[in-house]
């Protein structure tokens, strides 16, 4: 990793988010104009295979805010779902939002960070992380200590933003996310933070890249499903028994 993409990874980090937790839900919406919602969706329905039967336990890496462990934790009663991230500012967002939802002392949330999962060997069913991959400094790691927690035949999903792609929608796709977003962001949030989004973005490798990268880490690929013009990539893998 070079002196710039280290300094990315640092903008991406806990720190980072805590400064700004209070207001990561609107920001998020606005810059998204909203399709995050959607894209979340999406990825809760994937994880039904593994989610709807017997006890299901989830983990939701990166939460953040929680909206994905919420969302999980509603779409599947049966299953008990974790959500763990470094920032204790997004977390407690997150709790708030959970006191608030009915029902869901199915969720808890706890500190921790990607790349040393504070969970046992194959005790999850399901493992998801949304937005999160790319601000995690060692990938390949995170990735693995992903696999180590799930069991085999496990599914993992992980929902990133990309690169645009190229033609007429992927052109405004383009100006959306280098253009509208880093300007919403900087000034809604008063700060530079939203820079670090746009540059991230470009510095993620291009999804059949990263899905080699899952597939090199335990995991065998199921789908890759991009979305809105290639904007994000829902990744849809299983842990390799074996492995
Ligand atoms: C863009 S937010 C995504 C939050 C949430 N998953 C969502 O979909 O809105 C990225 C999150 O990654 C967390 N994060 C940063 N470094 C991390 C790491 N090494 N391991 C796990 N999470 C990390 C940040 O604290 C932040 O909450």
């Amino acid at each position: 990793m070079n002196k710039a993409e280290n300094q990315e990874a640092r903008q991406g980090s806990g720190e980072m988010f805590d400064q700004i937790a209070e207001r990561y839900d609107l920001l998020n919406r606005l810059m998204s104009l909203g399709i995050d919602r959607g894209w979340r969706e999406r990825t809760v329905g994937k994880m039904q295979e593994v989610a709807s039967t017997g006890s299901p336990r989830l983990l939701d890496v990166a939460t953040g805010t929680g909206d994905l462990a919420l969302a999980m934790a509603k779409a599947y009663p049966l299953a008990t779902v974790v959500g763990l991230d470094p920032s204790k500012g997004m977390l407690s967002v997150a709790e708030q939002k959970r006191q608030k939802a009915s029902g869901d002392e199915r969720v808890s949330f706890q500190v921790g960070s990607a790349e040393a999962l504070p969970f046992e060997d194959e005790s999850f069913d399901g493992v998801s992380i949304s937005f999160g991959i790319r601000n995690v400094p060692d990938r390949p790691l995170g990735l693995r200590e992903m696999a180590r927690v799930l069991r085999p035949g496990g599914r993992l999903l992980i929902l990133e933003l990309s690169e645009p792609r190229g033609g007429f929608f992927g052109g405004m796709a383009k100006l959306h996310v280098h253009h509208f977003v880093p300007f919403v962001g900087a000034l809604l949030s008063g700060k530079k933070e939203y820079r670090y989004l746009q540059k991230s973005i470009a510095a993620f490798p291009p999804a059949e890249e990263f899905a080699a990268t899952i597939a090199s880490q335990g995991f065998d690929m199921l789908e890759l499903i991009p979305l809105t013009f290639g904007t994000a990539h829902l990744y849809v893998a299983e842990r390799r028994a074996g492995s």
